[in-house]
Protein backbone atom coordinates (compact mmCIF):
# COMPACT_ATOMS: atom_id res chain seq x y z
CA UNK A 1 0.00 0.00 0.00
CA UNK A 2 1.51 3.12 -0.94
CA UNK A 3 1.94 5.85 2.14
CA UNK A 4 0.68 9.62 1.38
CA UNK A 5 3.16 11.89 2.13
CA UNK A 6 2.14 15.72 2.13
CA UNK A 7 4.39 18.43 0.12
CA UNK A 8 3.94 21.46 0.91
CA UNK A 9 1.26 22.91 -1.21
CA UNK A 10 -0.98 20.44 1.31
CA UNK A 11 0.66 21.94 4.52
CA UNK A 12 -0.63 25.35 2.60
CA UNK A 13 -3.61 24.06 1.74
CA UNK A 14 -4.37 22.81 4.91
CA UNK A 15 -2.86 25.97 7.08
CA UNK A 16 -5.26 27.99 4.78
CA UNK A 17 -8.05 25.66 5.72
CA UNK A 18 -7.61 25.55 9.44
CA UNK A 19 -6.76 29.12 10.34
CA UNK A 20 -9.36 31.07 8.31
CA UNK A 21 -11.69 32.98 10.71
CA UNK A 22 -14.58 35.01 11.47
CA UNK A 23 -13.04 37.79 11.38
CA UNK A 24 -15.06 40.90 12.57
CA UNK A 25 -13.52 43.61 13.44
CA UNK A 26 -11.43 45.86 10.41
CA UNK A 27 -9.08 48.66 10.81
CA UNK A 28 -11.74 51.47 9.11
CA UNK A 29 -8.84 53.78 8.25
CA UNK A 30 -7.17 51.32 5.87
CA UNK A 31 -9.26 50.98 2.33
CA UNK A 32 -8.99 48.03 0.47
CA UNK A 33 -7.58 48.72 -3.26
CA UNK A 34 -9.13 47.71 -6.13
CA UNK A 35 -6.46 44.93 -7.15
CA UNK A 36 -7.21 42.87 -4.22
CA UNK A 37 -10.70 43.23 -4.46
CA UNK A 38 -10.48 41.67 -7.38
CA UNK A 39 -7.98 38.90 -6.75
CA UNK A 40 -10.62 37.44 -4.04
CA UNK A 41 -13.49 37.69 -6.74
CA UNK A 42 -11.16 36.29 -8.79
CA UNK A 43 -10.43 33.14 -6.63
CA UNK A 44 -14.78 33.31 -5.72
CA UNK A 45 -15.37 33.25 -10.14
CA UNK A 46 -12.72 29.70 -9.76
CA UNK A 47 -15.66 27.86 -7.24
CA UNK A 48 -16.80 24.99 -9.01
CA UNK A 49 -21.06 24.65 -10.31
CA UNK A 50 -22.88 22.04 -12.35
CA UNK A 51 -22.23 22.01 -16.27
CA UNK A 52 -19.51 25.58 -15.34
CA UNK A 53 -22.98 27.23 -14.67
CA UNK A 54 -21.12 29.99 -12.48
CA UNK A 55 -24.73 31.00 -11.24
CA UNK A 56 -23.25 33.46 -8.74
CA UNK A 57 -23.13 37.27 -9.43
CA UNK A 58 -21.18 39.99 -7.04
CA UNK A 59 -22.73 43.15 -5.82
CA UNK A 60 -19.62 45.06 -4.78
CA UNK A 61 -21.03 47.84 -2.46
CA UNK A 62 -19.08 50.94 -2.41
CA UNK A 63 -21.99 53.83 -1.63
CA UNK A 64 -21.76 54.07 2.44
CA UNK A 65 -25.61 55.04 2.19
CA UNK A 66 -26.27 51.27 0.82
CA UNK A 67 -23.73 50.06 3.31
CA UNK A 68 -25.29 51.36 6.54
CA UNK A 69 -28.96 50.18 5.34
CA UNK A 70 -27.77 46.67 4.47
CA UNK A 71 -25.75 46.94 8.06
CA UNK A 72 -28.84 48.57 10.13
CA UNK A 73 -30.90 45.42 8.46
CA UNK A 74 -28.29 43.34 9.86
CA UNK A 75 -27.73 44.67 13.07
CA UNK A 76 -31.89 44.40 13.79
CA UNK A 77 -31.79 41.08 12.65
CA UNK A 78 -29.14 40.39 15.64
CA UNK A 79 -30.95 41.82 17.91
CA UNK A 80 -33.92 40.11 17.19
CA UNK A 81 -32.66 36.74 17.58
CA UNK A 82 -29.90 36.98 19.99
CA UNK A 83 -31.39 39.57 22.30
CA UNK A 84 -34.81 38.51 22.09
CA UNK A 85 -35.82 35.43 20.65
CA UNK A 86 -33.06 33.39 22.05
CA UNK A 87 -33.12 33.07 25.90
CA UNK A 88 -29.93 34.44 27.75
CA UNK A 89 -29.12 31.43 29.04
CA UNK A 90 -28.90 29.59 25.74
CA UNK A 91 -26.71 32.66 24.09
CA UNK A 92 -23.93 32.02 26.96
CA UNK A 93 -24.10 28.87 26.73
CA UNK A 94 -23.29 28.72 22.87
CA UNK A 95 -19.98 31.08 23.63
CA UNK A 96 -19.11 28.94 26.50
CA UNK A 97 -16.32 28.09 24.28
CA UNK A 98 -14.56 31.75 25.40
CA UNK A 99 -13.18 30.05 28.47
CA UNK A 100 -12.84 33.23 30.94
CA UNK A 101 -16.58 34.31 31.97
CA UNK A 102 -15.67 38.04 31.51
CA UNK A 103 -15.18 37.52 27.58
CA UNK A 104 -17.89 34.74 27.16
CA UNK A 105 -20.17 37.32 28.93
CA UNK A 106 -18.85 40.30 26.93
CA UNK A 107 -19.75 38.21 23.74
CA UNK A 108 -23.05 37.48 24.55
CA UNK A 109 -24.25 41.24 25.17
CA UNK A 110 -22.62 42.55 21.82
CA UNK A 111 -24.54 39.71 20.36
CA UNK A 112 -27.87 40.24 22.32
CA UNK A 113 -27.28 44.49 21.25
CA UNK A 114 -26.26 43.83 17.52
CA UNK A 115 -23.04 45.54 18.42
CA UNK A 116 -21.19 42.82 16.78
CA UNK A 117 -22.88 43.25 13.88
CA UNK A 118 -21.91 46.33 13.33
CA UNK A 119 -18.99 46.00 10.90
CA UNK A 120 -21.75 45.63 8.57
CA UNK A 121 -22.25 49.14 8.25
CA UNK A 122 -18.69 50.09 7.11
CA UNK A 123 -16.83 46.98 6.03
CA UNK A 124 -14.30 48.07 3.62
CA UNK A 125 -15.60 45.57 0.92
CA UNK A 126 -18.81 44.69 1.18
CA UNK A 127 -20.20 42.21 -1.29
CA UNK A 128 -23.92 40.51 -1.86
CA UNK A 129 -23.53 37.26 -3.02
CA UNK A 130 -26.38 36.86 -5.57
CA UNK A 131 -27.21 33.41 -7.09
CA UNK A 132 -29.73 31.52 -9.56
CA UNK A 133 -32.27 30.00 -7.06
CA UNK A 134 -33.66 28.30 -10.82
CA UNK A 135 -30.13 27.25 -12.05
CA UNK A 136 -31.46 26.62 -15.67
CA UNK A 137 -29.05 27.82 -17.16
CA UNK A 138 -28.54 31.17 -19.29
CA UNK A 139 -30.82 31.88 -22.60
CA UNK A 140 -27.26 32.68 -24.54
CA UNK A 141 -25.56 29.35 -23.21
CA UNK A 142 -27.85 27.10 -25.53
CA UNK A 143 -25.73 23.60 -24.40
CA UNK A 144 -26.85 24.03 -21.09
CA UNK A 145 -28.67 20.54 -20.58
CA UNK A 146 -30.78 22.15 -17.40
CA UNK A 147 -32.88 24.68 -19.66
CA UNK A 148 -34.24 21.73 -21.87
CA UNK A 149 -34.76 19.12 -19.58
CA UNK A 150 -36.82 22.30 -17.19
CA UNK A 151 -34.61 20.84 -14.56
CA UNK A 152 -34.81 24.12 -11.27
CA UNK A 153 -32.98 23.52 -8.21
CA UNK A 154 -32.56 26.46 -5.93
CA UNK A 155 -30.33 23.80 -3.90
CA UNK A 156 -27.65 23.97 -6.82
CA UNK A 157 -27.58 27.64 -6.65
CA UNK A 158 -26.98 27.69 -3.32
CA UNK A 159 -24.45 25.17 -3.24
CA UNK A 160 -22.44 27.09 -5.09
CA UNK A 161 -23.32 30.53 -3.68
CA UNK A 162 -21.25 28.74 -0.87
CA UNK A 163 -18.70 27.33 -2.85
CA UNK A 164 -17.69 30.92 -4.50
CA UNK A 165 -17.90 32.02 -0.63
CA UNK A 166 -15.37 29.81 0.50
CA UNK A 167 -13.40 30.44 -2.42
CA UNK A 168 -13.13 34.16 -1.21
CA UNK A 169 -12.82 33.91 2.30
CA UNK A 170 -10.03 31.44 2.27
CA UNK A 171 -8.29 33.73 -0.53
CA UNK A 172 -8.86 36.95 1.34
CA UNK A 173 -7.34 35.04 4.66
CA UNK A 174 -4.53 33.53 2.80
CA UNK A 175 -3.61 37.27 1.65
CA UNK A 176 -3.89 38.26 5.41
CA UNK A 177 -7.01 39.87 5.02
CA UNK A 178 -10.04 39.37 7.61
CA UNK A 179 -13.21 38.29 6.20
CA UNK A 180 -16.50 37.58 7.19
CA UNK A 181 -20.27 36.43 6.10
CA UNK A 182 -23.24 37.64 7.17
CA UNK A 183 -26.93 36.45 6.05
CA UNK A 184 -28.86 38.32 9.22
CA UNK A 185 -29.87 40.78 6.54
CA UNK A 186 -32.18 38.49 4.34
CA UNK A 187 -32.74 36.11 7.01
CA UNK A 188 -36.72 37.36 6.62
CA UNK A 189 -37.76 37.06 3.43
CA UNK A 190 -39.51 40.45 3.40
CA UNK A 191 -36.00 42.13 3.91
CA UNK A 192 -34.65 40.09 1.10
CA UNK A 193 -36.93 41.26 -0.77
CA UNK A 194 -36.38 44.97 -0.01
CA UNK A 195 -32.57 44.76 -0.42
CA UNK A 196 -33.03 43.02 -3.86
CA UNK A 197 -35.54 46.24 -4.84
CA UNK A 198 -32.55 48.73 -3.69
CA UNK A 199 -29.90 46.66 -5.30
CA UNK A 200 -31.76 45.70 -8.30
CA UNK A 201 -31.53 42.26 -8.07
CA UNK A 202 -33.90 40.60 -10.76
CA UNK A 203 -35.59 39.04 -7.70
CA UNK A 204 -36.64 36.23 -6.74
CA UNK A 205 -35.35 33.91 -9.69
CA UNK A 206 -32.11 35.74 -8.28
CA UNK A 207 -31.88 35.51 -4.77
CA UNK A 208 -29.46 37.32 -1.92
CA UNK A 209 -27.13 34.36 -0.23
CA UNK A 210 -25.54 36.77 1.87
CA UNK A 211 -23.10 39.63 2.53
CA UNK A 212 -18.84 39.45 2.29
CA UNK A 213 -17.58 41.50 4.16
CA UNK A 214 -13.73 42.22 4.12
CA UNK A 215 -10.92 44.48 5.75
CA UNK A 216 -7.22 44.71 7.13
CA UNK A 217 -8.23 42.84 10.46
CA UNK A 218 -7.90 45.74 13.41
CA UNK A 219 -5.97 42.36 15.44
CA UNK A 220 -5.11 38.53 14.64
CA UNK A 221 -8.15 36.55 15.54
CA UNK A 222 -6.75 33.52 17.99
CA UNK A 223 -9.68 32.02 19.67
CA UNK A 224 -12.99 31.19 17.58
CA UNK A 225 -15.33 28.06 17.50
CA UNK A 226 -14.11 24.40 17.98
CA UNK A 227 -15.10 21.85 15.50
CA UNK A 228 -16.66 18.58 16.01
CA UNK A 229 -13.94 15.84 15.18
CA UNK A 230 -14.64 14.09 11.78
CA UNK A 231 -15.30 10.70 13.60
CA UNK A 232 -18.33 12.57 15.60
CA UNK A 233 -19.79 13.65 12.10
CA UNK A 234 -18.96 10.53 9.74
CA UNK A 235 -21.64 7.04 9.34
CA UNK A 236 -20.08 4.62 7.36
CA UNK A 237 -22.20 2.86 5.08
CA UNK A 238 -25.49 3.79 7.50
CA UNK A 239 -26.52 6.45 9.33
CA UNK A 240 -26.16 6.06 12.96
CA UNK A 241 -22.63 3.65 12.18
CA UNK A 242 -20.03 5.90 13.12
CA UNK A 243 -16.67 5.51 10.53
CA UNK A 244 -13.94 4.63 12.99
CA UNK A 245 -10.85 5.63 11.05
CA UNK A 246 -7.96 3.39 11.63
CA UNK A 247 -5.49 5.74 11.24
CA UNK A 248 -5.56 9.71 11.42
CA UNK A 249 -3.05 12.47 9.30
CA UNK A 250 0.01 13.91 11.55
CA UNK A 251 0.56 16.84 10.03
C1 LIG B 1 -23.85 30.70 5.81
C2 LIG B 1 -23.16 31.47 6.92
C3 LIG B 1 -23.86 32.47 7.57
C4 LIG B 1 -23.22 33.23 8.55
N1 LIG B 1 -23.89 34.27 9.10
C5 LIG B 1 -23.21 35.14 9.89
C6 LIG B 1 -23.82 36.36 10.29
O1 LIG B 1 -24.97 36.66 9.93
N2 LIG B 1 -23.08 37.22 11.02
C7 LIG B 1 -21.78 36.95 11.38
O2 LIG B 1 -21.14 37.81 12.01
N3 LIG B 1 -21.19 35.77 11.07
C8 LIG B 1 -21.88 34.89 10.29
N4 LIG B 1 -21.25 33.74 9.85
C9 LIG B 1 -19.90 33.40 10.34
C10 LIG B 1 -20.00 32.25 11.34
O3 LIG B 1 -20.55 32.71 12.55
C11 LIG B 1 -18.61 31.64 11.59
O4 LIG B 1 -18.07 31.25 10.36
C12 LIG B 1 -18.71 30.43 12.50
O5 LIG B 1 -19.11 30.82 13.78
C13 LIG B 1 -17.40 29.66 12.61
O6 LIG B 1 -16.37 30.53 13.04
P1 LIG B 1 -15.02 30.63 12.19
O7 LIG B 1 -15.43 31.06 10.79
O8 LIG B 1 -14.19 31.68 12.87
O9 LIG B 1 -14.38 29.29 12.20
C14 LIG B 1 -21.87 32.95 8.90
C15 LIG B 1 -21.20 31.92 8.24
C16 LIG B 1 -21.82 31.21 7.25
C17 LIG B 1 -21.05 30.16 6.50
Amino acid sequence: MSEYVPDERAKWAWDIIRNRRAVRDFDLTRPISDDVIYRVLEAGTWAPSPENWQPWRYILITDPAIKQFIGEKTVRACIRDFGVAMPRRIVEEHYSYFRRKRISEYVVDIMATGQRMDYAKKAPMQVAIVFDAECTGFEDYPTVVGMFAGMQSINMGLICAGNTLVNMWNMASAMGFGAVFTDFAITHQDDEAEIARVLNVPYPRWRIAGFFCMGWPAFPRTVGPPRYPVEALTFENQWGNFWEPKKKPTW
